[in-house]
């Protein structure tokens, strides 16, 4: 403990809680120091001069003289590879079987004295002393790691650390490692793996925070490539931009060092165009779990509503001003004194009834769900949890105690099987309420501390799907097992809908599951930035439904702040306004009437765009793109949109500007090649290159791809009844086609919708609109209207 921190916990042990934080902290360190002995003395291995092969199916095995690598390409083009034996299962972040060897792929000699993996996508060249490069079929290398370096204990007693350093492209940017509030673009520097609470509200200057991934995205001029280290212990990653010696031959390349303090030593790399990396790694690690239609529409949260009066107040002040609103959460104080699957009776004294009146007028309730259970007799949770031995337990066998909103709680194992089985039959409790969805928070897991790491002892026993272990290797999977569980009992419970889940933190391969929100970002213009940053960081990592706290977390956003806040939120996946129980408003009319009407008009283009998010949520689905990508995911070879990271393509035909930065009113806008459209002015420009847009309070710039057919929401007729669906079409630039995909809402259940594909191209002066089928081509059922 440190003087700072001395302070702290004297400061908090002044208070119940704080007493009972300090004592939980101890208590954490004196588990480990008792149950996990430090590391003695450790032996460096490398693995030494290559000594022989072995070709199996896809590729094969090459020895060395102190360690042997197998590698093997996969029917797709993944290149998987592993050291002493760790091959790609078990593993969290699959989804399924891993695929199966590409048969055509061979191992073969090579003139250096090394060994090969040909196939048809990709080269993997093994050298004498056990470099890896990954090389596209024309030869051109992405990815080179170098041989790998182990510290193993000297008795034997405990695992290996490990280092994996790799060079990439001078040019190259690297983008991922789960939610960074940094980026999108990762610059030098450490970024640990270590799912992490901030405590307070964080912004860009915060790592780690909730969800970290050892999955990184790899841009440069030559080719674009994911690298992700299947292993989820505790670990960093070293990064380094490259530098070009302005053609005098002598680049430094970037570089990625990851060190892992145990756990295996593999990899998964994927080349290609960013949508073929992105498709290649959902079939690798599953696909987004489409949201139910509802959960693409505005939602409110705020930590601290009370009482069902404040929600009737709240939703009445949607409904009376005309504003949208789909759903509204419950945070932790609807619970009787914050206990998980409980309900406060006094202030919410029929929640059925209160989802029921709610859901009449289109709002759907969504709750909180903390995985912490209060230790107490009487509780029930705590009392079945006991009963079927679900709590994380110490080396001797004793449930490990934490502290958490409820007081000392204790945590459920859902690296467990039947653990998990177990809490997802408890979401009937929830359902029952009348809830409609579930928010996972606090599932890092958090137990507060003034001192140390806030969350359990790194010896904490896990059940690991019947390996087990201990809680280096579990922790950065306890949110992600946390959602196995609650999207597998609510589609016990409900197989009928599609479960709308969301989680604070998790892993590779959380889309399964669900989708994720920013967590507690701070409330200033830094904190904007973060957000974005967060959005677009995940949605390269597989996980494409997220979106921040609009408004922030904390404090009290300036008018201004908020409704770029809320214009930004109204153009990402999950749009919801949350904020601190003791932080200021966040209803869009309480910040006078001008920020009223322009988060009207927000809401409302939110509202008209339904049509084309519901298509962009089964896309993800069907393909792995996220509704959210870099300005470069068409065109990665354009180093000045790999350096743009204030604008966003929301889709393939939209362009969005936010404003970042008090004071603005006029923005630069970095365009990708081709025609672009000012959806506000209807203004065409010519990409690539850079323009200056306005950028009023009342609205953020959004440019429409020329050619582009997004499906609308026709405008409400005079009697007020909402249009159906249309295509709106922006003119294509002469001697261009464009077009579009279209996929009509499913609704709320598990219809698997066809996807409609659209071409648009001028004739003369006409836009021509045709609906493409196995048939042929036919013109368009839905009504277009022609823009731009
Ligand atoms: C955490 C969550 C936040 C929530 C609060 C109370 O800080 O990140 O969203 O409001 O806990 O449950």
């Amino acid at each position: 403990m440190n003087g700072r921190e001395l302070l702290r916990s004297m400061k908090d042990a002044g208070s119940p809680r704080g007493m009972r934080t300090v004592r939980s902290a101890w208590r954490r360190r004196r588990t480990d120091e008792r149950d996990l002995p430090a590391r003695g003395a450790e032996r460096a291995r490398v693995p030494g001069a290559v000594s022989g092969a072995e070709p199996l199916a896809g590729g094969g095995i090459v020895r060395f003289a102190r360690a042997e690598l197998r590698v093997w390409v996969a029917v797709g083009g993944a290149v998987f590879w592993g050291w002493d034996g760790d091959g790609p299962s078990p593993s969290y972040a699959l989804s399924g079987d891993p695929p199966e060897p590409d048969p055509r792929a061979l191992l073969e000699p090579d003139k250096e004295g090394g060994w090969r993996v040909v196939s048809e996508r990709v080269t993997v060249t093994v050298s004498r002393h056990g470099a890896v490069e990954v090389a596209t079929p024309g030869g051109v290398v992405l990815r080179r790691e170098l041989p790998p370096r182990w510290w193993e204990p000297v008795d034997g007693n405990g695992p290996a650390r490990w280092a994996q350093r790799a060079e990439v492209a001078a040019d190259a940017r690297f983008f991922g490692l789960g939610g960074r509030a940094s980026g999108p673009r990762l610059r030098e520097g450490v970024y640990r793996l270590w799912n992490t609470d901030p405590g307070g509200a964080f912004g860009p200057g915060d790592d780690p925070l909730y969800i970290t991934m050892p999955v990184q995205l790899v841009v440069a001029d030559a080719g674009t490539h994911l690298a992700f280290y299947d292993n989820s212990w505790d670990g960093r990653v070293v990064l380094k931009e490259g530098e070009e010696g302005a053609g005098s031959g002598h680049d430094r390349p970037g570089t990625s060092e990851v060190r892992m303090d145990g756990g295996p030593l593999r990899c998964w790399v994927l080349l290609g165009t960013p949508a073929r990396v992105l498709h290649g790694w959902t079939a690798l690690t599953g696909v987004p779990a489409p949201p139910p239609s509802w959960a693409l529409g505005p939602q409110h949260a705020r930590w601290g509503f009370g009482s069902a009066e404040e929600v009737r107040r709240i939703v009445a002040g949607y409904r009376e001003r005309g504003l949208p609103l789909s759903a509204l959460h419950l945070d932790i104080d609807h619970y009787d004194r914050h206990q998980v699957f409980t309900v406060d009776r006094r202030n919410f004294p029929d929640l059925p009834a209160l989802a029921k009146e709610l859901r009449a007028q289109g709002v759907r309730l969504v709750s909180i769900v903390d995985p912490a259970v209060k230790a107490a007799p009487g509780n029930e949770t705590y009392e079945s949890g006991s009963a079927a031995g679900a709590f994380v337990r110490d080396a001797r066998g004793d449930d490990v105690r934490g502290e958490v909103w409820p007081g000392e709680c204790v945590y459920p194992d859902f690296t467990d099987p039947a653990v998990r089985e177990w809490w997802g039959g408890l979401y009937e409790e929830r359902l029952e309420q009348g809830f409609s969805g579930v928010w996972h928070d606090m599932n890092e897991p958090v137990s507060f501390a003034p001192f140390g790491d806030k969350t359990l002892p790194r010896s904490a026993r896990h059940a690991l799907d019947g390996r087990g272990g201990d809680h280096r290797e579990a922790h950065n999977v306890y949110g992600l097992t946390m959602a196995a569980a609650g999207y597998e009992g609510l589609r016990r419970l409900r197989p009928e809908e599609r479960p709308f889940l969301f989680s604070r933190s998790g892993w590779a391969g959380m889309q399964r599951y669900g989708g994720t929100w920013s967590g507690d970002v701070a409330t200033d213009w830094p904190g904007l930035r973060a957000s974005l940053s967060l959005v677009l960081g995940l949605g390269l990592c597989g996980v494409p439904y997220s979106g921040p706290d609009v408004g922030g977390f904390t404090g009290a956003p300036t008018p201004e702040l908020y409704l770029r806040w809320y214009q930004l939120g109204s153009c990402l996946p999950l749009f919801r306004t949350h904020a601190a129980i003791d932080a200021g408003r966040r209803e869009p009319w309480e910040f006078g009437d001008e920020v009223l009407g322009h988060a009207r008009a927000a809401l409302l283009e939110r509202e008209r765009l339904g049509p084309y998010f519901a298509t962009l949520a089964q896309l993800a689905r069907l393909t792995g793109a996220p509704y959210v990508r870099p300005v470069w995911w068409g065109a990665p070879e354009d180093r000045a949109l790999r350096d743009c990271e204030d604008a966003f393509l929301l889709g393939d035909s939209l362009l969005v500007a936010p404003v970042l930065e008090a004071g603005t009113e006029r923005r630069a806008v970095r365009l990708p090649r081709g025609r672009w459209y000012d959806t506000a002015t209807g203004t065409a420009y010519e990409g690539p290159g850079q323009i200056l847009l306005d950028a009023p309070l009342s609205r953020i710039p959004v440019l429409a791809r020329a050619g582009a057919v997004i499906p609308v929401l026709g405008a409400t007729d005079s009697d007020g009844a909402v249009g159906g669906i249309e295509l709106e079409v922006w003119r294509p630039a002469p001697g261009r086609t464009g077009g579009g995909l279209v996929v009509r809402d499913p609704g709320d259940g598990w219809a698997d919708p066809e996807v409609e594909r659209y071409t648009s191209r001028l004739v003369g002066d006409e836009v021509v609109v045709e609906r493409v089928t196995d048939d042929g081509v036919a013109p368009p059922e839905l009504p277009v209207r022609v823009r731009g």
